[in-house]
């Protein structure tokens, strides 16, 4: 894609769409905005969209739509079986992910269900470069468990290394021999690693697993909801790619796997999810349960309608002004959190700006949840509603001890084209007006703690006053202002 460059030298990610359809939004007055964190027990995913300015709680199912794909939807065609809508999206698989069969679901973990339901067994050992919430929560359902096998550098907060999502190979061997391949019914790549701050895996690498795969007979499977995002880094960062295309590189990963899936809330900015194989005898095995669990095998509990924007929506992710919009905007507000010091992810991943709650709470133990309370506060001081990715949102062990995570972030997502750059700005100086009074924040603890996946639904209450501080503070300096 061809860069545009400013006179004025800035380096600004020009919008290559404009908006046709809008959404008003509020702003409450900050006093609401403490309300409603004590009404949705200090957890972000409780709040109401009515108390919310910005919803950076996820670019999943909130990416903006193309009018193509508004259009599409029209013309979906109603039908149990043999929809037409499903064999638009059958070609849309074939051309864009190059595969020959699928099996539509209703969303990605759905997917992930359907697999573990197929291959995993008490005694199975997934491992994957780093887990997501749903598809670790999928494995332990079945019995199994999981090992990550990230490198160290995956861990380091201000990198430069292109490539943090990559498998370590060496340590994928030495499980592959310690635990035996046929304990390990499939090894799991995540593109664009989403709970390491969005970063993507090399193809280089994804064909060193690929190798070890074959040596031992296991099979790959590929989770592709970022899929986009990650071809878009490998052709933005890896030589070999340089000069490549979207869709060339996006068929060179896929082809390297067995089983894909996805959610489709992701990387084709609508609803539903699949899971696609060119291999007859997987598409066999998984086959059966889609009727079970989801709905018939053309329509896998989707609305028609969507599986029409979910085809327009995969040939959409070709496009390299769509695709670089959320990557570009990220690493526009990464780049000037950076220069006032704001410890951030780096470099720039995809999915959203991933702030390193460890570093800015460091003087809140992990056992009170740092990234949770820091997100609490943002949206205290902001409206701003982002999503804790760190100890909260891991599982407890099976004996029921707390895991901590390896990271305490507070994620920022910046969905496709829903943003303008003064919304971003604005982000930034709360951001920044919250880092300069960082010391305010306290800590949460859990008063309802659900025992699966408990980030979504769980209460918490901070461990003192320390919201009502922060209010007063806010108030001091910004008078009336909301
Ligand atoms: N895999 C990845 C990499 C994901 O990011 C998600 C969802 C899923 C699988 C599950 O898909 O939600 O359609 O069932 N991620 C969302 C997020 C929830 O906010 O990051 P789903």
């Amino acid at each position: 894609m061809q860069e545009i460059k400013f006179y004025s030298g800035e380096n600004i990610p020009l919008e290559l769409h404009k908006v046709r359809i809008v959404q008003k939004l509020h702003l409450v007055p900050i006093e609401r905005r403490l309300e409603a964190l004590y009404e949705g027990g200090f957890n972000t995913f409780r709040l109401s969209t009515k108390d919310v300015f910005l919803d950076m709680l996820t670019d999943s199912g909130t990416n903006a739509m193309s009018d193509n794909q508004l259009a599409a939807m029209m013309q979906g065609d109603d039908a149990y079986a043999g929809s037409q809508s499903f064999y638009r999206l059958e070609k849309a698989v074939q051309d864009v992910l190059g595969k020959k069969y699928l099996l539509p679901v209703h969303q990605g973990r759905a997917a992930e269900n359907i697999i573990a339901l197929a291959y995993v067994k008490k005694g199975s050992l997934v491992p994957m470069n780093y887990h997501f919430t749903t598809a670790m929560a999928h494995i332990t359902d079945k019995g199994g468990q999981i090992v990550e096998l990230l490198y160290d550098e995956a861990y380091v907060i201000n990198s430069d290394h292109p490539f943090k999502g990559n498998m370590n190979i060496e340590k994928l061997e030495e499980v592959i021999k310690r635990h035996g391949a046929s304990n390990i019914p499939f090894i799991r790549m995540e593109a664009s690693t989403n709970l390491i701050g969005g970063q993507p895996f090399s193809v280089q690498n994804l064909r060193d697993v690929r190798s070890l795969a074959d040596k031992y007979g296991i099979r790959i499977v590929l989770d592709c909801s970022l899929l986009g995002e990650n071809a878009y880094l490998v052709l933005k960062r890896e030589e070999e790619f340089k000069n490549s295309d979207m869709g060339t590189i996006l068929k060179t990963m896929t082809g390297l796997a067995d089983l894909c899936y996805f959610s489709a809330r992701k990387i084709s900015s609508s609803r539903g999810g699949g899971m696609c194989t060119d291999r007859l005898e997987i598409m066999k095995e998984l086959e059966a349960l889609v009727p079970l669990y989801e709905g018939f095998l053309t329509y896998g509990g989707i609305s028609i309608r969507e599986i029409e924007a979910m085809a327009v929506g995969l040939y959409e992710t070709l496009d390299e002004t769509m695709i670089s919009q959320s990557p570009e905007f990220i690493k526009y507000l990464v780049g000037e959190l950076d220069k006032k010091g704001i410890p951030v992810i780096k470099p720039a991943g995809v999915l959203g700006v991933h702030v390193d709650a460890m570093q800015v709470c460091a003087h809140i133990p992990q056992t009170e949840y740092p990234a949770g309370a820091l997100a609490a506060a943002l949206f205290l001081v902001s409206g701003v509603r982002g999503m804790e990715r760190g100890s909260i949102s891991n599982q407890r062990d099976e004996e029921g001890n707390e895991t901590y995570a390896d990271m305490e972030l507070l994620r920022l997502a910046v969905p496709r084209r829903v943003f303008t750059l003064s919304q971003i700005k604005y982000v930034e100086d709360r951001l920044t007006w919250l880092y300069d009074n960082r010391e305010l924040i306290g800590g949460l603890k859990f008063v309802y703690e659900p025992p699966v996946l408990r980030f979504f639904m769980g209460g918490l209450e901070p461990t003192s006053d320390w919201p009502q501080k922060l209010m007063a503070k806010f108030k001091a300096d910004f008078g009336e202002s909301l």
